[in-house]
This record gives structure tokens, sequence and C-alpha cells, in this order.
């Protein structure tokens, strides 16, 4: 197919000027600047985040553009080289997104425009800003969805250690708040490890779910022009395309809450954790020391040493796991294609990998200090935690389980 312009086409200086704050969208009539306010949201706050994202796949599209003939190499290369100067400014925190602009790609857009003119126009061909968001979405959650794992690997490396530490230190295992049986701190510790390993799971899962390529599917009915979607994808290091363009599109909002739901999970693990060290660091158990550097003061009693951080874990679970209620309430009304809708879907994905990550990190760092208390978790196993096994005693003699659990159980 031929390019639909010539691609030495110069730039209009003109177009410049009017392109200055434009959006990508032919305005027809004045809006009322309220409208733009309330359409742009938090999107100028939120797309910092991935506008270094969105540059990599430009870049990836610019490439395809070239390769189907509809830019010239220089321009790719102009395209490449101005795309790169916004990444690194994003890194820095040197980017801005006015609120005019409406959002990360509309302001990309912009640039491109103003610094290249007539190229920085054609960067817009065979895509759409649903796609672009949607690839620029994936890209930044393979990238955190990594992070996680990265560091909850090493979490999970923290926990086997004391597990193996405390391997033979007894302490009470409890059900119902009350002493059960004995157990020991290492299986305590490595209870969480083993959880946190089926949540790395669950991450590679949804890792292999988000890891498809949107790019070229436009607003959703794919682009009028032969375009190589194959490229991308493999410039982009996707594991496949995403074929159905409609389907694509329906997927916005599907992989973000599976997302958060995997980061649900290991957060309510962290939650149940926290809790537990609250508890176990009561003077009433002295089980457990928490790192006092990790612990904050009261303004009115000097004697305090509060567990702050492991509240604000435990309050963390609330921010993720509300994130994937929210992305599901936004879709369960949403008819098949495009809507603006699903715009509200980006910031609790963002504010989830926040959230967790944070966390992560504050618990590996909390259990790296944290000192056990073996003498006062071996004397917390009073005589009633050795019940069964006294029941269990007589069975080993064949003594009938009931008769033996009744016999036992009048000496409590
Ligand atoms: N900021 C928008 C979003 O996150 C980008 C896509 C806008 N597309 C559109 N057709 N208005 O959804």
């Amino acid at each position: 197919m031929s390019p639909p312009f010539p691609s030495s086409q110069k730039a209009n200086p003109d177009d410049r000027r009017t392109l200055k704050t434009m959006k990508l969208w032919r305005e027809k009539q004045g809006r009322d600047a309220r409208v733009d306010e309330y359409t742009a949201g938090n999107d100028p706050v939120l797309d910092l985040e991935l506008v270094p994202y969105d540059c990599l796949a430009s870049i990836a599209h610019a490439r395809m553009l070239r390769a189907a003939k509809v830019i010239s190499a220089g321009e790719t290369l102009a395209l490449e080289k101005e795309l790169r100067t916004i990444m690194s400014a994003a890194r820095a925190g040197r980017f801005k997104i006015r609120p005019e602009e409406e959002d990360g790609h509309t302001a990309i857009e912009n640039r491109l425009v103003r610094r290249l003119g007539g190229s920085g126009k054609k960067i817009h061909t065979a895509r759409s800003r649903n796609d672009q968001v949607l690839v620029a979405l994936r890209l930044y959650s393979r990238d955190k969805l990594d992070e996680t794992r990265t560091a909850l690997a090493r979490l999970v490396e923290t926990l086997n250690r004391l597990g193996k530490t405390y391997r033979s230190a007894r302490m009470p295992g409890y059900t119902h708040a009350r002493k059960a049986m004995p157990y020991s701190v290492g299986r305590y510790f490595r209870a969480f490890a083993d959880a946190l390993k089926d949540d790395l799971a669950l991450i590679a899962s949804a890792r292999r779910l988000n890891d498809q390529n949107p790019l070229g599917t436009a607003a959703g009915y794919g682009v009028p022009l032969a375009i190589d979607r194959e490229l991308t994808t493999r410039l982009l290091g996707f594991r496949k395309t995403q074929r159905n363009a409609l389907y694509t599109q329906n997927s916005r909002g599907k992989f973000e809450a599976v997302i958060l739901f995997v980061l649900s999970q290991v957060m309510l693990d962290l939650q149940r954790l926290a809790h537990d060290l609250i508890l176990f660091s009561m003077d009433e158990f002295g089980f457990f020391i928490l790192p006092e550097r990790f612990c904050t003061g009261s303004s009115i009693m000097p004697q305090k040493k509060n567990p702050d951080v492991l509240e604000l874990v435990r309050a963390s679970l609330a921010v993720v796991h509300s994130g994937y209620f929210r992305v599901m309430e936004i879709l369960k009304g949403l008819p098949s294609g495009y809507h603006r809708d699903l715009q509200l879907t980006k910031e609790p994905l963002i504010l989830g990998f926040k959230h967790t990550l944070k966390t992560i990190g504050i618990v590996d760092l909390v259990l790296g200090e944290l000192r056990v208390d073996k003498g006062k978790c071996r004397r917390a196993c009073t005589e009633e935690v050795y019940a069964a096994e006294q029941v269990y005693r007589l069975v080993g003699k064949g003594i009938a389980f009931r008769d033996a659990y009744r016999k036992i159980s009048r000496l409590y």
C-alpha cells in the first residue's frame, strides 16, 4: 500500500503555532474550560508515570511506520531522538503536562509537533490514543510487576532466613486467639514465605496475561492501512500480539483488575503478618521485639514505642483491594469498546503498585531487624498446649482416640 503522504513533506511553520496547545481531536466549537478540567481529572499528574512508556512505544511505532514507508529514515531518527529526550526529561521529573492538554499522550505529541513540525504530525498515523494508552499501561505494568516480583523474592529470602534461625524455637500456635498446639517460630515465619511464594506464581500469571501487544488496534477497530503489528510486538518485547481489535479494547480494565487482585493477595498476606507482629510484640506476649528504629513515639506518653509502620501496612491492604473493586465497578457497567470511564481505572492501578511496592520494602526492613525472645516464646507453651500430644501418646499405646481424648480432657 502506498503511504498516505510523501515522507519528505516539510513542516509548515504556521502549524507549530496553531498546534501549541492543541487537542488531538478537531475542535468544532469553543468549550467551557471546566469541561477540560473535569475530563482531564488527575491525568496530568498520573500520566507522568506513563510518559516514558509512551515514548518507548512511540519509538517502536515510528520504526514500524518507517518500515511501512509512511515516514522517512530521517524523520524516524528525529522522532526517536526527541522521544528519548522527552523520556529522560520525564524520568528526571522535568516533563510537564498542562491541564489543557488533557493527558500525557497529547503532551508528547504537542511537543513533537512543536519541535519537529510535520514529522511530529505523522506519528499518530495508524494509532489512536486508545491503543496508545493501552500499550503504555502494559509496558508500565510489566515493569512494575517485575519490580514487585524482585522485591517479593527478597522478602521470601528474609523470611526463610528467619525460618532457619528459629527452626527449633518453640512457640504456641493459636486458633480462635487461644493457645492450641506447640509450633515453632521458624515454621511460623516459613508460613509467610510459602504464602508469598504462591503470590509470586500469581504475579507470574498476571505478567503473562499483561504481556500482549495492543498497539495497532487503534480505537478498537483496527486501521485501514497495512501495518506490521508483529514488528512492534518484537521491538517492545511482548510475548504476543493481541489480535482482535475490539477485545483488545475490552481488555482494558480487565487486566488491571487481575493485577490488582494479585497485588491484593500480597497485601493480604502482609497485613496478616503485620497484625501478628503487632500482637506478638505487645508486652503481654513479648515474643518479638520490634526494631526501635522502625517504631514511632507519642507526643504525650514518653514511654511509647508504637508500631505505626505495621499499622499502615495493615491499612494499605484497603487501598490496594479497594482499587480492585473500583476497577470492577467501572467495568461492570460498560458495553463493548472504548469509553472515557476507563480513564479512571488508571489511578487505582498506579496507587496499587505504589502501595504494594512500598509495603513489601518496609516489611523486609522491619523483619531484617526483628528480634525474637526465645525464652518468652518457650515459656508461653504452658502445659495445656501439649494436651493433644498427651492424647496421641495414649493412642500410640493402643487406646481408642475417643477414650484417650476423654481421659486427657478430665485433666483440664
Ligand atoms: N486519557 C485517556 C484515557 O486514559 C486517553 C484515551 C483518550 N481517548 C479518547 N478516545 N478520549 O482513557
